[in-house]
């Protein structure tokens, strides 16, 4: 009797444990390959009810993003490589990556901080792009599971791309219910700048299913900051009314995107940092995106300032994604959470500076859903 009632206790609690850990979702490392010099780099699955999010300790990149649509079909709604080989002999895409230390543009790579002038190699013509040629997207993260989750951490040595300070910089992406967290915080034992955000392409017809131009999109952001030539923020803030950067409303894509508008011109679509509304500091709805034809819904909360929303324009055909699709112009769009580009050349933007002692910390979520 005793014996009976103690195996049907074990039952329970073995039944009880595991509904709660499909409550809070699951957490698998495995091996995924190893590096040229022969550093075995973990790639991480976390599942919390039909949502799969696959990431890597190699530029703590994601990797995939399984989400179903309105009938309840799973795509990969974010574009990637599918094997370590392809991340690295295809540098520089960064499709899913962590990018740092300094995402966007740095104009000409320069920067004077307590007097002394930096320079970061340029990598995107005259000016430094994502960190400079050798950025966070290339490096193995050290990695470490956490409830619901993996934390990546990468220590950047004083010096590295010409940046000052030893920063050590931790991603941390946890799924719970449906929703993707990405914390990022950081340290410097000397006083440096720092932008670090994911560069994910999204598409919601799916990963390689064509281009985003009828996909609809909505930003919380009544300015944006238009950019000169190549790229870099002029300095003004100017209103999105009447232009076509108005998303406070949900538009498609590709709705105004050839219209000839010359920042639009410039940049060959959308390519521009939406200065976002509400405090930075504070989590607020950054950018909503669905698609008409899966429903799938897209909603992106931040605590930074800005997104650079890019709708994949330099993307032309040289880049293979896992299923062989060659990944063509406006075949996925980015909502990078972010600081203003080019920063450290403009003291009325909000301050990418970080001092010794000091912790930067900034939160980005993705929350995943579906329309009718
Ligand atoms: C930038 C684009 C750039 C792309 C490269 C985006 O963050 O805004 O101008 O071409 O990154 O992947």
């Amino acid at each position: 009797m005793v014996k009976q009632a103690a195996k049907l206790f074990a039952i329970m609690i073995g039944v009880a444990m595991a509904f709660t850990s499909l409550a809070q979702g699951e957490v698998k490392m495995a091996i995924w390959g190893k590096t040229a010099d022969g550093v075995a780099v973990p790639i991480y699955t976390l599942t919390s009810g039909q949502i799969e999010v696959r990431v890597t300790a190699y530029g703590a990149h994601l990797v995939s993003i399984k989400t179903p649509d309105r009938t309840g079909n799973a795509a990969d709604i974010i574009l990637g490589f599918g094997s370590l080989q392809g991340y690295l002999t295809q540098p520089n895409s960064y499709l899913g990556a962590i990018v740092g230390r300094y995402g966007n543009r740095i104009a000409l790579g320069k920067f004077t901080l307590d007097g002394k002038t930096y320079q970061i190699p340029v990598n995107n013509g005259p000016n430094a792009l994502h960190g400079g040629p050798m950025g966070f997207d290339q490096y193995v993260w050290k990695s470490q599971e956490v409830p619901d989750g993996v934390e990546f951490t990468h220590v950047s040595p004083d010096g590295d791309m010409g940046f000052p300070g030893t920063l050590t910089a931790k991603v941390r992406y946890t799924l719970k219910g449906d929703t993707l967290r990405i914390d990022y915080s950081a340290t410097t034992d000397k006083a440096t700048v720092l932008n670090i955000t994911n560069h994910s392409y999204f598409n919601l017809h799916g990963d390689g299913k064509g281009n985003i131009l009828d996909q609809r999109i909505e930003i919380n952001a009544d300015r944006y900051t238009p950019v000169d030539a190549g790229l870099i923020p002029t300095g003004e803030l100017a209103s999105v009314a009447g232009t076509p950067m108005d998303f406070r409303k949900p538009e498609a894509i590709g709705a105004r995107i050839d219209d000839s508008n010359e920042q639009l011109k410039r940049a060959g679509g959308y390519d521009f940092n939406f200065v976002l509304n509400g405090k930075p500091g504070t989590m607020r709805v950054a950018a909503i995106a669905t698609d008409p034809a899966s429903g799938r819904k897209l909603t992106v909360e931040t605590t930074e300032p800005g997104v650079q929303f890019y709708s994949g324009n330099f993307l032309d055909g040289s880049l293979t994604g896992w299923n062989g699709v060659k990944y063509e112009k406006h075949g996925g769009f980015c909502l990078e959470t972010q600081h203003f580009p080019d920063s450290p050349n403009h003291p009325d933007f909000p301050s990418t500076e970080l001092k010794p002692g000091e912790t930067m910390h900034s939160t980005t979520t993705f929350t995943f859903g579906v329309t009718k």
